[in-house]
């Protein structure tokens, strides 16, 4: 498929040039876990908190760009693994012009973290875990989701009909226990640790 095509990449402006121009380091912050764990709350908080700083940054978030990119994907197996693959190549188009990216998925399985992870690449991407109980998120049911799945009305439910694996001990993931950390502390705890990643480091001496 990739045949008779002739890219360009080494032509334009790579990243470095991008990250000086806007005075950041890149990343890509991949924030998943189960619907309803936190992960669009913490996403739009830190990238307040990032832009009041004078980052660029942008969100990825699920319900959005199944409205759009990928509004002919579904939560089948391999809509979800296609669903991750696209996204995983925005994010990977976003870091290249310099920008902070905030990515907020379910991403139910490790398989799909690490294609993700190999896509951006690896050293350029840190999965974020944001971990909540099923019964924490079925109580917080924010949009009434948990309800329809138990009565059946929504199929392959992440949690009910679908399966969510959590990192496993030796994953480079962080994680962020929401059933038991205020948002306030969530955020000021990722906060701290996202910050000397994304600096741009000072000449000292000139
Ligand atoms: S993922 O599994 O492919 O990573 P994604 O994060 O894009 O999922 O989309 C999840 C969002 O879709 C949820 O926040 C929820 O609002 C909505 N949704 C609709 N149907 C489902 C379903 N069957 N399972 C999970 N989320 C669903």
């Amino acid at each position: 498929m990739t045949d008779h095509l002739h890219t360009e990449f080494h032509r334009m402006q790579d990243r470095s040039t991008k990250e000086i121009l806007l005075q950041q380091r890149a990343h890509v912050f991949w924030f998943y876990g189960l619907s309803g764990s936190g992960k669009t709350t913490l996403a739009t908080a830190l990238e307040q908190r990032l832009t009041d700083q004078g980052f660029k940054t942008k969100i990825l978030d699920g319900d959005n760009i199944r409205t759009g990119l990928n509004s002919d994907l579904g939560f089948s197996d391999a809509d979800r693994l296609e669903n991750i693959r696209r996204i995983a190549q925005v994010a990977k188009l976003f870091h290249e012009a310099g920008i902070i990216v905030i990515c907020s998925f379910i991403t139910p399985k490790r398989e799909l973290r690490a294609m993700a992870r190999k896509i951006v690449g690896p050293a350029h991407l840190t999965p974020v875990y944001t971990q909540a109980s099923f019964e924490t998120c079925a109580r917080r049911d924010v949009h009434g989701l948990y309800a329809k799945a138990e009565k059946g009305q929504i199929k392959q439910f992440t949690g009910h009909g679908s399966s969510f694996e959590p990192p496993e001990a030796g994953d480079p993931d962080w994680v962020i226990c929401t059933d038991e950390l205020s948002e306030e502390d969530a955020l000021a705890c990722l906060h701290q640790r996202i910050l000397p990643m994304i600096e741009f480091p000072s000449v000292i001496g000139l």
